[in-house]
């Protein structure tokens, strides 16, 4: 638990970084936002609105990409810094890996600087899973080689690596933690979970790209969170990367039956061909969170997936993230 310490979120309208914020929040700390806002889906606005009554909280419009405001914004108070804000998506990166790049890329090296030249005592930067590429061997460790098969993967691994270069030559305290598909409430629309349910919840279909035998390590956010604020409190992180899954894996077959059960429907999957960039299988070995941070993920995918069409039954579909038309 952080208590009382001021920190600067990039991408804190985001999914998880909303959820981290309200986390923060609710600990008593001084938290700003530093968000674009940007049109890769909507309705930020909605994932902030608790955010924007807290008194300890102050949203910031503003680009990872405009080094001089953030260095205005991280000032000379900010104590924490956690660098959620990126641009998501392996489809996307397909299609456009020079934003992709720009963003996650340029995007964290601005952001070391900004911290170089602060008086911030440690940067958390959001990695992911993708930096891994095809597994040589289940469950994936740190030491696991990194080979990423996406753009997307591609530019976590050169933030990655920025990171660590940033560390070994200005000794700036920063790690990375590696997500694996993270889901929950306020879920990016463009995410398999997020997907599904809302085609289920229609009495849709939902399509499975491939034959649904590909496997995934599913995370519920709160958990995501609870690892990335114990890494804040962690002691010997400089320079490391961790991996924050659940440590567990479900195929997506197994994932649209439990999601039917979630809903109580009887619709019936249709298959379609395998998507380019995609991995087949994730799955976290958490033994070096687990012993350096802390982490202890909790949530089981039942218990995860039934919050989550919960809370998707419970929203007006304005207050809903929606992919950009
Ligand atoms: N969701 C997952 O399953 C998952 C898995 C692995 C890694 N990650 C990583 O976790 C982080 C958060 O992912 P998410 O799913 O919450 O995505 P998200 O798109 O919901 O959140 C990212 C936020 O960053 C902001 N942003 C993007 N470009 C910006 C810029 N140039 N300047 C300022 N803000 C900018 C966006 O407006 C958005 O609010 C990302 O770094 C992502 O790569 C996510």
């Amino acid at each position: 638990m952080l208590e009382e310490r001021r920190i600067l979120i990039t991408g804190g309208a985001g999914f998880i970084g909303s959820h981290l914020a309200e986390a923060l929040v609710e600990q008593n700390n001084s938290v700003k936002i530093y968000d674009n806002f940007n049109s890769y889906y909507f309705n930020k606005e909605a994932n902030i609105n608790r955010l924007k009554e807290a008194k300890n909280c102050t949203i910031i419009k503003g680009d990872i990409l405009d080094l001089d405001n953030l260095k205005k914004s991280i000032g000379e108070d900010i104590e924490l810094v956690f660098h959620i804000a990126a641009q998501p998506g392996v489809r996307f990166s397909v299609k456009t890996p020079l934003k992709t790049n720009e963003i996650n890329v340029t995007g964290t090296i601005n952001m070391l600087v900004a911290v170089q030249n602060s008086n911030a005592e440690k940067l958390i930067n959001a990695s992911s899973s993708s930096v891994y590429g095809p597994p040589k061997y289940l469950p994936i460790d740190e030491k696991h080689p990194t080979d990423p098969i996406s753009p997307y993967g591609a530019s976590k691994l050169a933030a990655e690596k920025y990171c660590k270069a940033f560390y070994r030559v200005y000794g700036i305290d920063v790690c990375s933690l590696r997500f694996f598909t993270v889901y929950g409430p306020r879920q990016r629309p463009d995410m398999a979970i997020h997907i599904f349910t809302q085609k289920i919840l229609r009495n849709e279909p939902p399509t499975i790209f491939g034959d649904g035998n590909q496997t995934r390590d599913f995370t519920f956010v709160d958990d995501t969170v609870s690892g990335i604020i114990a890494s804040a409190e962690a002691k010997d992180t400089a320079g490391e990367a961790f991996n924050l899954g659940k440590g567990e894996r479900y195929s997506v077959n197994d994932l649209i039956s439990l999601l039917i059960k979630a809903t109580g429907s009887s619709v019936k999957p249709i298959f379609t061909k395998k998507m380019k960039g995609d991995v087949s299988h994730t799955w976290a070995d958490v033994t070096k969170a687990k012993k350096v941070l802390g982490y202890n993920p909790q949530t089981s995918i039942e218990e995860g997936l039934q919050k989550f069409v919960k809370w998707y039954k419970s929203m007006s579909p304005d207050q809903i993230p929606k992919a950009s038309p």
